[in-house]
C-alpha cells in the first residue's frame, strides 16, 4: 500500500520519540528509543506496521560522527550549498544548517527518510530541501559540499558511491563521509580527518561500533 506524506509522518511520529543524543546535544531527532514500540520490534512486527528497514529511525554511527565534525568545524559549510546524500533521519543536513550552510538538500531513496527529515528539520527549526530518489551520478553542479553518513554498509551502494564521490571531488566539491569501519569502506581514495568515540551506538549496530571516522575524498 502506497502511503501519502501525511500518513508516513503520522507513522513516524507514532513509532519514534523526539530524542537528544549524548554525542549531538545540539540536535533533537525523532528516533527509536527504549520507550518506543520499535525498540523491541521483530522483523514480523516491522512488516505488520509497514516499517520495513527503518534506517531513518536511527542516527547511524557514520552520520553521528559526520554531524559532530560539521558542528565542530562550521567553517567547512558556512555559506555553502550542502548535499546530505542518503540522509536517513536528515541529521547531517540539519547539522549543516545549524553550522551556517546557505542551504542543505537531503536525498534518500526511502520516502520515510524524506518525511523523517522533514519532521526533524522542523523539530530543529531549520529548513532542509528534500529530494526523493537515487541521484548517484548526478554532477550536482549547484552543490559545494557533499556529506554522506554511513553509506558503505552494502556492496552495491559502496561500489556506486565512491566513483561518483571521486568525480564530485575532482570538479571541486568538498566530499566528506562518516564511517565506523564498515565492511565495504573503500581501501583508498580518501583521507581521515577525525576519529570519534561514540557513546550512543545505534541499537542496530549491536555492541561492535565504538569508533567512527570522518574522511575527505581525495582530489586528483
Ligand atoms: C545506514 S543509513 C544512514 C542514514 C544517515 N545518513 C545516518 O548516518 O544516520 C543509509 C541510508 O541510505 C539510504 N540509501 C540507500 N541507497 C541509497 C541510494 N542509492 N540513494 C540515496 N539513499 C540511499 C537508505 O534509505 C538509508 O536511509
Amino acid at each position: 500500500m502506497k502511503l501519502d506524506a501525511d500518513a508516513i509522518r503520522e507513522r513516524i511520529q507514532r513509532n519514534t520519540a523526539p530524542a537528544v543524543l549524548e554525542f549531538l546535544p545540539e540536535l533533537r531527532l525523532h528516533l527509536v528509543t527504549q520507550e518506543t514500540p520499535l525498540w523491541r520490534a521483530t522483523d514480523a512486527d516491522l512488516e505488520r506496521a509497514g516499517l520495513q528497514s527503518p534506517y531513518w529511525a536511527f542516527a547511524w554511527a557514520g552520520g553521528q560522527s559526520l554531524a559532530r565534525y560539521v558542528l565542530d568545524n562550521p567553517k567547512l559549510v558556512a555559506g555553502k550549498r550542502v548535499l546530505d546524500f542518503a540522509a536517513g533521519s536528515g541529521l547531517v543536513a540539519i547539522a549543516a544548517m545549524k553550522s551556517g550552510a546557505s542551504c542543505a538538500r537531503a536525498t534518500d531513496i526511502d520516502a520515510f527518510a524524506i518525511e523523517a527529515t522533514n519532521l526533524n528539520a522542523s523539530l530543529n527549526q531549520v529548513v532542509v530541501e528534500v529530494v526523493l530518489g537515487d541521484i548517484i551520478g548526478d554532477p550536482c553542479a549547484d552543490i559545494d559540499v557533499v556529506l554522506a553518513g554511513d553509506v558503505f554498509f552494502e556492496r552495491e551502494l559502496a561500489q556506486r558511491c565512491m566513483p561518483w564521490f571521486r568525480g564530485l571531488a575532482a570538479r571541486g566539491a568538498l566530499v566528506l563521509f562518516g564511517d565506523p569501519g564498515r565492511y565495504h569502506l573503500p581501501k583508498g581514495g580518501a583521507t581521515r580527518r577525525a576519529r570519534y568515540v561514540l557513546p550512543d551506538s545505534p541499537k542496530i549496530d549491536g555492541e561492535g561500533v565504538r569508533h567512527c571516522d570522518v574522511y575527505a575524498v581525495d582530489t586528483p
